[in-house]
């Protein structure tokens, strides 16, 4: 039994300030990107079953560039040979462009932070990142420390810092994170942030970064953006300080954790692509990004060739981008619902008739165009829960059918079918085949295959026509209000069926000058039933033919 008793909130909400009310609710989107700082080669990595190796991780470093990130945490080189190594290699190999920073991490421990500062050396500019432990279960649990013995930590971190960062060469910016601030009393967090803002002397023209982590995701979002609100509001040196958020997702909410930090006044997001990291991961680049985009910011950040950054991703951290992550799964520009398809295929050709510029299209919220996806694939996707108006219009995006609604109907049904019995999905050239075999040029077991007209002056048709079937041929004439209103009526005379003429019409094929047509019949038997044709000639009057006599073997 799961005993809820053992567990009660665990983070510390701002001090209430009487009529004190906080600015960022009235705020409704984001208006401008944050700046971004990749920690996959840290964070993530860290998290990985496998850590990538050297050629791995200068592969997705080359990518991060790539994206766009401008500032990109290379890792912890005091930790292991591997990060020391590949920081080298950035540094040694010049692959640092110039409007990139990367980032080295440190804890604030006397020997790291000096390996470090050797690590980094002659790097053109470096972000040195120190921080510590400053939550309640820390100080208590793990350092066993008093408040003035953990802040000291972080003072003493910043001196060493700063002392080291005027004897090593190198253009040095600094960021300083009280780790496990969710955990940590904000008024506290503040105290420690401001003492170590104290020893850097930051200034608007060199800034630091104060990162205010949610280490552990403990509360709803609004409560961290609260946290965030108030420590912008009471942070020394403000105007010298960059606002940083990192957020992890434990309570599955980091999208949101660093969407309302955004509008809380935090002005920098460290973030993973795909939400790697630690546990549950860190807050998710794409979705931030891609989620300001779909409001209408440039993120500066580019991903428009999603499937290949999920291959290189996939393949070097040997994880799995799940099919519903947003925007980047697989199946998450997928409608396989009849009423959702229809809807979609009805905004698409809306979309193609009225030449918008403006994406409104129901269900889809980004155009997958945009991020190297088709429509054909990962939209309208084909199975028995699929209806008439995304089969219909898979057929008339792919193949240039566009057959009646009834029409549409009946085949959407055999569709169905086929993948009901099959228990698949269908590729869209099954779907073609299910629409040929069910009634393009159909010649079993009757067959027109000759019929001439002559214009009659009562303005009528009348049409000699060769009707196979059974095995024999017989010539038959008679008379209509049309060619195929004369043809129909010499079949029916012939072989003694009745069926009334519902449906006729026809369109251009292929765009061409020897261009085919396209005509579709549909026949209502006396029984009550409907049967349907398709039928595909470069003379259109022979289309026809072939349209009423598939409709007929349809019976
Ligand atoms: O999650 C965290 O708090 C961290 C810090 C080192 C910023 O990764
Ligand atoms: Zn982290």
């Amino acid at each position: 039994m799961m005993d809820a008793t053992k567990y009660s909130v665990g983070y510390y909400p701002p001090p209430v300030e009487p009529g004190h009310v906080y600015e960022w609710p009235q705020k409704d989107h984001i208006e401008q990107a944050p700046a971004w700082c990749s920690v996959d080669l840290r964070d993530g990595n860290q998290s990985l079953i496998v850590p990538m190796s050297l050629e791995e991780k200068l592969e997705f470093y080359d990518m991060l560039v790539k994206i766009g990130f401008k500032e990109i945490e290379v890792g912890f080189p005091a930790a292991s040979e591997t990060e020391y190594e590949f920081l080298r290699t950035l540094i040694d190999g010049n692959r640092i462009p110039q409007d990139v920073t990367v980032q080295v991490l440190t804890q604030c421990r006397d020997h790291i932070i000096r390996k470090t500062f050797e690590a980094v050396k002659g790097a053109p500019r470096a972000i040195i990142h120190f921080y510590n432990s400053t939550s309640v279960a820390q100080r208590e649990q793990v350092f066993k420390k008093s408040k003035e013995e953990i802040k000291k930590i972080a003072v003493d971190g910043a001196k060493l810092v700063k002392q080291l960062s005027e004897e090593y060469e190198g253009n040095f910016l600094f960021e300083y994170s009280p780790e496990s601030f969710t955990g940590t009393e904000p008024e506290y967090a503040v105290e420690v942030c401001n003492a170590v803002l104290d020893v850097m002397q930051p200034t608007p023209d060199r800034p630091m970064i104060i990162n205010l982590p949610v280490t552990v995701e403990m509360s709803m979002p609004h409560i961290y953006a609260n946290q965030i609100e108030w420590c912008s509001k009471h942070l020394k040196y403000r105007d010298s300080v960059i606002l940083s958020t990192h957020p992890h997702n434990d309570r599955g909410c980091g999208v949101a954790d660093a969407e309302l930090a955004v509008l809380a006044g935090a002005q920098r997001i460290e973030c993973c692509l795909f939400g790697n990291g630690e546990r549950t991961g860190n807050v998710d680049a794409i979705t931030l990004a891609m989620n300001m985009y779909s409001h209408g910011v440039d993120p500066h950040l580019d991903f428009s060739n999603m499937p290949a950054i999920c291959e290189v991703y996939e393949r070097v951290t040997r994880m799995h981008v799940y099919e519903r992550t947003p925007y980047a799964g697989a199946l998450v520009f997928a409608a396989f619902s009849g009423s959702h398809q229809d809807a979609i295929a009805k905004g698409m050709t809306w979309r193609k008739e009225k030449q918008l510029h403006q994406w409104t299209c129901p269900y889809i919220p980004i155009d997958p165009h945009d991020i190297g996806r088709t429509y054909d694939a990962d939209v309208i996707r084909i199975n028995s829960q699929s209806g008439k108006g995304g089969i219909g219009f898979l057929l008339q995006q792919n193949y240039g059918y566009n057959p009646p609604p009834k029409m549409r109907e009946d085949l959407g049904y055999r569709v169905k079918d086929v993948s009901d019995h099959e228990h698949r999905e269908l590729s869209v050239k099954e779907v073609l085949g299910v629409f040929e075999n069910s009634y393009l040029n159909h010649t079993q077991p009757l067959n027109v295959p000759d019929a001439h007209f002559i214009q009659n002056s009562d303005g009528s048709i009348t049409a000699n026509v060769v009707v196979t079937g059974g095995g024999s041929t017989v010539k038959c004439t008679a008379t209509g209000n049309g060619r195929l209103d004369a043809v129909a009526t010499a079949i029916e005379q012939q072989t003694g069926m009745h069926f009334t003429l519902v449906h006729y019409s026809e369109h251009a094929l292929d765009s061409d000058t020897n261009s085919r047509a396209c005509s579709y019949v549909g026949l209502k038997w006396a029984s009550g039933e409907e049967t349907w044709g398709c039928g595909t000639h470069t003379d259109i009057i022979v289309a026809g033919i072939k349209a009423l006599v598939s409709a007929i073997n349809n019976k």
